[in-house]
């Protein structure tokens, strides 16, 4: 795919459906009792593979463009799949996917590309086990086999990682336990759950008990959050907001693009995703947040973006690090190339977890800026970039969505043509990505 470099972007988008939201709202539909339709369900190929992985499992999905009809088959109801269940490029589908497993009787097995194969899956394996499920992994990375059991034994486990994967594999398990499941956070400054809380949210929608309680001592926070296994899911439709991932790119490319004036529609604005327009904000971006509402639980907005004289102008580097880490983690290879164009620079921090992501993308968005000449230090944990004069280059995608559409957003600020290897891997979490850029570009006449 090559890119010019465009002058502005302006114009008004309405993004697909939130891939987060929209895997636990086939998922749990498919746990749940009753027939759910899900609109705005995203067009991803990573959901595509969780219902696909749900099909094989005897549950009833009718697709309808964006919409998505789920009959349920309750929480312990699925069936044994024929053959291993195939997880694509998703690591939220392996891992949902095995909480679930772990509580039903059967065996199973889940697998994935390439890219997914290399993933750490022991994080999941150790409290499924310690539930009663027999879990395999190939020295802990996937394929996993599962030999589930129901029920399985309520635990109480504290989260080595801020991951809202892992945390949503053990509450799902926990459905099919034997009491009450307790999930706690790694001890944090903040008073909130250190990941997203998009289960917490949904379960508490369609019906099941759980609860979210924090507790203080000597200023650091402790979140937990219990499920108990009396739970039952009630099928309630569910209408996806847009996927607030997927506007990070956009809210870079207007907030460095001169004249820019974008607008995206009904926007997942949930706080435990939001946080980079708030510390974008803070240094002088102009994202408006409009037309605020809560839709099944989820806070949603409208948001509006002006180019930013006084963003790019900051001469203070923008430092990310500790627990807002976890919150901006998928925005941060984009985020990167904002601070390429920023006179004081970016710096990011307490990021190692961005090394086993769907590419290294510490090791990617370093190596890519550096082929676009850009000022660039790489740490074992983050990088930091300066202020830089982008040049048009051949960069390469690593076949990591987050990292191809990054890399274009650099394209637009960039001097040249700049091509991007495998570039098709957008599909991934955004299959029209190119398209909406295509329509949101400028470029002088010359
Ligand atoms: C996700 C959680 C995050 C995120 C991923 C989606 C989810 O991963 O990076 O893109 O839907 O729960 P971790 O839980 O591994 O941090």
């Amino acid at each position: 795919m090559k890119i010019l470099p465009s002058d502005s972007v302006v114009g008004e988008v309405n993004l697909s459906g939130d891939k987060s939201i929209s895997h636990r709202a086939a998922i749990f539909s498919a746990l749940s009792v009753g027939e759910t339709i899900i609109d705005n369900f995203s067009t991803s190929e990573d959901c595509t593979s969780t219902l696909e992985c749900l099909s094989e499992m005897g549950v009833r999905v009718e697709r309808n463009g964006n919409q998505v009809l789920v009959n349920g088959v309750g929480k312990a109801g699925l069936k044994k799949p024929s053959k291993p269940l195939d997880c694509g490029n998703s690591g939220t589908t392996m891992r949902l996917l095995a909480g679930v497993l772990a509580g039903q009787a059967f065996e199973s097995e889940l697998f994935g590309d390439e890219s997914l194969s290399k993933r750490p899956m022991e994080r999941i394996a150790k409290p499924l086990r310690e539930m009663g499920a027999q879990i395999e992994t190939r020295d802990g990375i996937p394929p996993i086999k599962i030999t589930g059991k129901n029920p399985l034994r309520a635990i109480n486990y504290s989260l080595p990682v801020a991951s809202a994967q892992l945390k949503s594999a053990i509450l799902l398990a926990g459905l099919n336990a034997d009491g009450v499941t307790i999930v706690f956070d790694p001890p944090s400054k903040a008073a909130v759950s250190s990941s997203r809380n998009h289960t917490e949210l949904m379960f508490s929608y369609l019906g099941a008990a759980i609860t979210e309680k924090v507790t203080e001592t000597n200023g650091e926070f402790l979140y937990e959050v219990t499920i108990d296994a009396n739970s039952e899911l009630t099928a309630k439709n569910i209408r996806v907001p847009s996927d607030i991932s997927s506007s990070a790119f956009f809210v870079v490319a207007a907030s460095i693009l001169p004249g820019s004036d974008v607008k995206l529609k009904s926007v997942g604005l949930n706080p435990t995703r939001a946080a980079f327009i708030d510390e974008l904000n803070k240094c002088g971006a102009k994202i408006g947040i409009e037309n605020v509402r809560t839709q099944n639980n989820e806070k949603i907005a409208d948001i509006h973006i002006y180019y930013s004289e006084e963003l790019i102008a900051r001469t203070e580097p923008v430092i990310f690090s500790g627990e807002v880490i976890a919150n901006i983690l998928d925005e941060i290879p984009v985020l990167a190339i904002l601070g390429t164009q920023m006179n004081g620079g970016m710096e990011v921090r307490d990021a190692g977890e961005l090394r086993v992501k769907e590419s290294d993308r510490i090791s990617a968005v370093v190596e890519n800026l550096k082929r676009m000449n850009a000022v660039v230090e790489e740490f074992e944990d983050g990088f930091r970039v300066g202020r830089s004069h982008l040049t048009g280059a051949s960069v390469d995608s690593f076949g990591d969505h987050r990292i191809a559409m990054a890399f274009a957003i650099a394209a637009l600020a960039a001097n040249g043509e700049t091509e991007i290897i495998d570039a098709d891997c957008v599909n991934v979490s955004f299959p029209d990505f190119f398209d909406v850029i295509g329509r949101l570009t400028t470029r002088d006449p010359e």
